[in-house]
Order: structure tokens, then sequence, then C-alpha cells
């Protein structure tokens, strides 16, 4: 099985038309718009992921961001550990590698789980805490009135990067610009109205943080960047990887690997998309591996000169943490609804969090 991608520009011409109303009107909406979405909601029901081209996000803003981030993860330990604030529970700023830990390494449930698995559907067993460094950039408002207050700290910005905010807000928009189409377009999908999902996004706790992975010191087949595990936040979205890894599960249970062209992006179901279909979609299990074909790409890079620091562009959407998670619509009349009980998203982020041990982080795993 290969993951469609969805060009969102139809969409977007349609949307951005302000005497437009069909889109509020399911049912009025162009046939082909209409297929569309449910091709989205289909995808990110079967597959957990979606990939998508978004023509206001191009591969040299991928590459832009990237290239940034890979000059800044080769810098030495000691200039990095500069943008560390343990002290804010690594909210903002670097965490360096062997801080997170994999929920299936500290998840009994979920280690039972895996071990009924069918062997070739097995995720790899990480051996310890992800070696894997992350940056942790807030994008866009928050709320001046919460009961979720985030701790108020500044956003660190390394020395010597004058390119900095602009590269990283840059990017954090333009992710949260094409999350927010594919929400309406899965809305509709899904049989809600468009607006079900972006509405409770406003203000959200979004967070650009991109990791950097040194191939040069863990790059051997096998070893485990990400270990197998959920988002929790609501969608995920990440750029073109320069080294491939990234292993999804579908619904059925197969494992996959995701291959994204040049120019997409990818997506990827949270814990809180899964709260508000009712299980209709659930959240995208998946890790991230050094495989034979990261090897090889690993390869070319060192004959073409290139950084071997795997980056991942990624963005983490998130519900406001005002908002309650409940099943929206058509999904609270779900005979599975009363697994997924009102609760604030905010409540429910420092939950998840307090079992991976990251209270605080308002990452994921
Ligand atoms: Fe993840």
């Amino acid at each position: 099985m290969k993951l469609p991608v969805i060009d969102l520009s139809p969409y977007l011409e349609i949307s951005a038309k302000p005497s437009e109303n069909s889109l509020n009107l399911g049912h009025q909406l162009d046939p082909q718009l209409k297929s569309l979405c449910a091709e989205v909601s289909r995808t990110l029901r079967e597959t957990g992921a979606l990939l998508v081209k978004d023509p206001r996000c191009s591969a040299e803003d991928n590459d832009r961001f990237i290239d940034m981030m890979e000059k800044y993860f080769e810098r030495p330990q000691e200039f990095k550990r500069l943008q560390e604030r343990p002290h804010l529970h690594y909210q903002v700023g670097v965490t360096p590698e062997g801080v997170e830990v994999p929920r299936s390494f500290v998840d009994e449930e979920m280690k039972e789980k895996l071990s009924a698995m069918p062997k070739e559907f097995q995720p790899s067993t990480p051996m310890g805490p992800d070696p894997k460094w992350r940056y942790m950039w807030r994008v866009g408002p928050r709320p001046s009135n919460t009961r979720f207050q985030e701790l108020n700290s500044e956003p660190v910005i390394p020395e010597g990067f004058p390119e900095w905010k602009d590269t990283m807000d840059s990017w954090g928009y333009k992710m949260i610009a094409a999350i927010e189409a594919v929400a309406e377009m899965a809305a509709i999908g899904f049989g809600l109205p468009k607006d079900a999902f972006i509405s409770l996004m406003k203000q959200g706790p979004h967070l650009l943080a991109p990791t950097g992975s040194d191939l040069r010191r863990y790059g051997q087949e096998s070893t485990v960047f990400a270990g197998y595990h959920y988002d929790l936040n609501f969608l995920t979205i990440h750029g073109r990887s320069r080294f491939p890894g990234l292993n999804i599960w579908l619904r059925n249970g197969q494992k996959m690997e995701v291959k994204v062209p040049v120019g997409c992006l990818l997506i990827q179901t949270g814990k809180q998309i899964e709260w508000l279909t009712a299980g209709d979609c659930i959240a995208g299990m998946h890790e991230v591996v050094v495989t034979n074909r990261t090897v090889d790409a690993i390869t070319l890079a060192l004959q073409e000169n290139r950084s071997l620091w795997r980056v991942s562009s990624t963005l983490f959407a998130h519900i406001a943490s005002d908002a309650v998670l409940q099943p929206l619509g058509h999904f609270a009349e779900s005979p599975l609804a009363s697994k997924y009980p009102p609760i604030c998203a905010g409540e429910f982020v420092e939950q998840e969090l307090a079992v991976i041990n990251l209270k605080g982080n308002k990452g994921e795993p």
C-alpha cells in the first residue's frame, strides 16, 4: 500500500473566494472537492497518516529550514547546552539526546500489546531514552486568560543565527496553515461542519519541535531514534527528511515504511483527533529507526560531503488547552464514545506527559 498524495490547491482556491459558502454546506460542495475531502478523512482513518502538497510551502522552504537546523545541530555540545532550559521542563530551547523516553519503554500495557503482534510487524525495541536532540519553538498566539498557563519563558535564540526567528516562524506558520486546510477537509470528510476542528485549534499551544539525530555516531542499522509511540497532540506535520527511517502502523496492524516525495508534507494523526472522533480515526503509531535505506542515504551524503545530522521539521498542532476534548457531532452517538469522556485538552496533555515523565513539555513522547 502506498499513501496517496493530496494536492491542497483546488480546496485552497475554493476556500479563498469570499463569496464561496459552499464549504459550509457540505451537501452543496462541488462533487470532486467532496470526494477529495472524503479521501482525506478515509486515509487518516485507515493509515493515521497523509501526504499533502501545499502550493504555499515549497521544497525550498523545507530546505531553508533543514539547512539552518543542520548548521545548529552540528555545533558542539557545549554550545547547544547554552540553549537548554531543564528548569522549564525543556518547554523552550534544546532538549539534548537521552532525555526523551519512548512510551514503549515505560508503558507496560503497550509492551504487552507489542509482544502479541505478528513478528514482522513488531516495532524495534529501544534500549533506553531516544538518542536524538530536539529544539522547542512555540508558534502562534496564546490565550491571555487560561487555566493552563505555560511557564512564562522567553523563546530561546542561539547566538550566531540571525535568521533564527524568521526561519522558525515562517516554517511554523506555513505548517499550521497546511494543517488547518487538512483539518477543514477532514472535518467535511467526517461529516462534521468544516470548522469543527479548526475552531478548537485557535490559540492552541502549537509547537515547532525539529529533531536532530547524529548519524555519524548513531548510523548503525536498527538504531532506534524514536521508539514506537503515538503523538498526544491533534495532528503532527513535517516536511521531507533528508534521511528516511520513519515507519508507521496502519489501522489493520501492518507496518509500513513512509516515503515522502520531494516537495510534499507528511501529516500524522495524534491522540486528540482520536478523542474528537470517538476512535473513528485513531492516533497513528510510529517509530524512527535506521534502516538499510537510511544507511544508503548516509553513504550518499558522505560522498557528497553533506551533513550527517538527520533533521525532522516537525510541528505539533494542538487543540487549545482550555477547549474540551470530546466526541464531536455524530461521533457523540458512537458506541465507543464512552471511552472518550469530556476532558480539557490541557489536562489531557498533562496526564499523558506524566506517563512519559516529561511533565511541562508540550511536545510528544
Ligand atoms: Fe512522534
